[in-house]
């Protein structure tokens, strides 16, 4: 920006609103993003406070809050048992944007998880069934003859959605965005839900 031009001073995200706003920077991710538009960084963390952090995919939001799917004993779901307060991210590059939420997460209802189990791929509930996911496996050859078995096991009918995989919703009780500005006066606005659990307060956050 030269001498002469203006700062743009007002922020360029809404006030109010955080679960639609959420919705259009999703939407456009999805219409931008070459892969995975849906991915998102989970952070979890022992009861101690040790955190741990990886990616899941978004397979569902609303009024209730964000939904992914995973095994629930694998590494995250026993920390998930043991401390229930989570956190995501979403990072477009491309877009320049992030929105970190954060908040307890709690399981899905069985219905809901078998609903969406089942809606995948074929191959993909093989998978499920045969990864002890987070624990060491002793050769790639028996991960593959695990699948076979699950596929033998389950030829000619329906796949079982094993009561380990399940999903979680983060209900939300922060969520920020970032927006990438000039001069790296990048705008920030925090929402954080109101104690009655309807409404938001927003503020702007310095960068
Ligand atoms: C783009 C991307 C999306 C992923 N999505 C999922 C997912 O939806 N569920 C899942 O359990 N693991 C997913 N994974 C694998 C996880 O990052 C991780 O390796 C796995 O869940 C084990 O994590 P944990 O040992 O901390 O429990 C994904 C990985 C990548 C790179």
């Amino acid at each position: 920006m030269s001498e002469s031009e203006p700062m743009p001073a007002t922020s360029a995200l809404p006030q109010s609103d955080p679960l639609g706003l959420f919705d259009r920077w999703m939407a456009e991710a999805r219409a931008s993003e070459p892969n995975d538009s849906n991915a998102m960084a989970l952070a979890t963390a022992t009861p101690d406070g040790r955190p741990s952090v990886r990616m899941v995919l978004l397979k569902g939001h609303g009024p209730d809050g964000f939904t992914f799917y995973t095994n629930a004993d694998s590494r995250k779901g026993e920390q998930i048992r043991a401390n229930a307060h989570a956190a995501l991210l979403f990072h477009w590059k491309s877009l320049r944007r992030q929105i970190r939420i954060e908040g307890p997460l709690s399981q899905v209802a069985d219905d809901v998880a078998d609903e969406y189990f089942h809606s995948r791929a074929r191959a993909s509930q093989l998978g499920a069934v045969a990864s002890d996911q987070s624990r060491p496996l002793d050769d790639r050859a028996t991960f593959v003859e695990r699948y076979r078995a699950a596929e033998e096991r389950f030829e000619g009918g329906e796949v079982e959605r094993p009561e380990y995989w399940t999903g979680f919703t983060l209900s939300p009780e922060r969520i920020e965005f970032w927006l990438n500005r000039e001069n790296r006066l990048h705008d920030r606005r925090l929402f954080t839900r109101d104690p009655g659990g309807d409404g938001w307060t927003s503020t702007l956050l310095y960068p």
